[in-house]
C-alpha cells in the first residue's frame, strides 16, 4: 500500500525520533481519548428512550427464540427454519409489529447504535448457535441463554454507551451465572436492581440515579416459562416476577 508522502517523509522520522516515552505518551493520550469518546454522554431523554428501544429489541428478539422452544425442545425444527436469515427476518417481523415502524437501522446517535449493536449481536449468536438450534432437544438453546449471549455481544460493541443486563433473584436462580453480583458486577445500578426485584413489583422503572439513566423492565411468567422451569426445580407461579431487564445509560 502507497501512503500519502507526508506520512513517510515527515511524520515518521518525527515519529521516530521521539523518545519511547513520548510514543507511549501520545499513545496514553490518544486511548483515553478514544474511551471518553466512548462514554460521550446523552441527554436524559435520548437516554430514556434508548432504553425502551432496548428493551423492545430484546424483547422481540427473545421472543423469536421463545417462539421457537416447542420445536426445539422436540427437536423438530428444520435447517431452514431456524437459519440465521430466517431468524432476522422473524425478529425484523416481530419488532415492527411491536413498534408500529420498521427497524429503522440508519437512524442516527444512540437510538441508532443500539438498534445496530442488537441487530448484530442477535445475528453472531444465532449464528455461532446453530447446532444447538438445528439439533434440539429439552433446553439445547432457551431464551434467557440466548438472551445472556446476546446482550454480552452488544454490551462489548456498545462500548458503555448503553449496557444491558438480564438477571434474576439470587433464590431462583436456574443458572447463577445469571445473578445480579455477576452479571452487574461493577455496575451503579446494582444495588438499586437487587432492591426493585426483592419487592417483585411488575411495574416498569425508568429514572435517574446520579449520573445514569436506569432502565428496570420486570417480567412476568407466563404458564410456558413456569412449566419449563419447573423441570430445572423452580417452583414459579404463572402472572408473577420471573426476573427483569436493565439498561443503563451514562448521561450528563
Ligand atoms: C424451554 C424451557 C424454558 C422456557 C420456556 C423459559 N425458560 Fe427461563 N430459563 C430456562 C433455563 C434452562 C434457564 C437457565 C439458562 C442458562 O443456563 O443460561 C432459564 C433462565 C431464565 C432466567 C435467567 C435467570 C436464571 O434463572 O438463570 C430468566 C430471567 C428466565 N429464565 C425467565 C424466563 C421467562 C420470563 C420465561 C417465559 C417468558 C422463560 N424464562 C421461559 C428455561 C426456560
Amino acid at each position: 500500500m502507497q501512503y500519502p508522502s507526508i506520512f513517510s517523509t515527515t511524520v515518521n522520522p518525527l515519529f521516530l525520533c521521539m523518545t519511547r516515552w513520548v510514543r507511549l505518551g501520545l499513545a496514553g493520550i490518544c486511548l483515553a481519548g478514544l474511551s471518553v469518546a466512548a462514554q460521550a454522554q446523552t441527554d436524559e431523554d435520548t437516554a430514556r428512550k434508548a432504553a425502551q428501544e432496548l428493551r423492545m429489541l430484546v424483547t422481540e428478539g427473545t421472543g423469536v427464540i421463545g417462539d421457537l422452544q416447542p420445536a426445539i425442545n422436540s427437536g423438530k425444527t428444520t435447517k431452514d427454519q431456524v437459519a440465521p436469515d430466517a431468524l432476522v427476518e422473524q425478529f425484523k417481523a416481530r419488532y415492527q409489529k411491536a413498534a408500529g415502524a420498521a427497524l429503522d437501522i440508519k437512524a442516527p446517535g444512540l437510538i441508532g447504535d443500539t438498534r445496530r449493536a442488537y441487530l448484530q449481536a442477535f445475528t453472531a449468536v444465532v449464528t455461532r448457535f446453530q447446532a444447538n438450534l438445528t439439533k434440539g432437544g429439552q433446553d439445547a438453546f432457551v431464551p434467557a441463554f440466548f438472551r445472556a449471549q446476546s446482550l454480552n455481544d452488544f454490551n462489548k460493541s456498545m462500548q458503555g454507551k448503553l449496557q444491558a443486563y438480564a438477571t434474576n433473584r439470587d433464590g431462583e436462580l436456574i443458572n447463577g451465572d445469571w445473578a445480579v453480583s455477576k452479571v452487574m458486577k461493577g455496575s451503579p445500578l446494582a444495588g438499586e436492581v437487587t432492591k426493585l426485584m426483592a419487592t417483585g413489583d411488575l411495574e416498569p422503572v425508568v429514572k435517574r440515579s446520579g449520573s445514569t439513566v436506569m432502565g428496570y423492565y420486570p417480567m412476568k411468567l407466563a404458564a410456558a416459562c413456569v412449566a419449563c422451569h419447573a423441570q430445572n426445580g423452580l417452583k414459579q407461579k404463572e402472572g408473577a416476577f420471573g426476573g427483569a431487564l436493565v439498561a443503563q445509560v451514562p448521561v450528563k
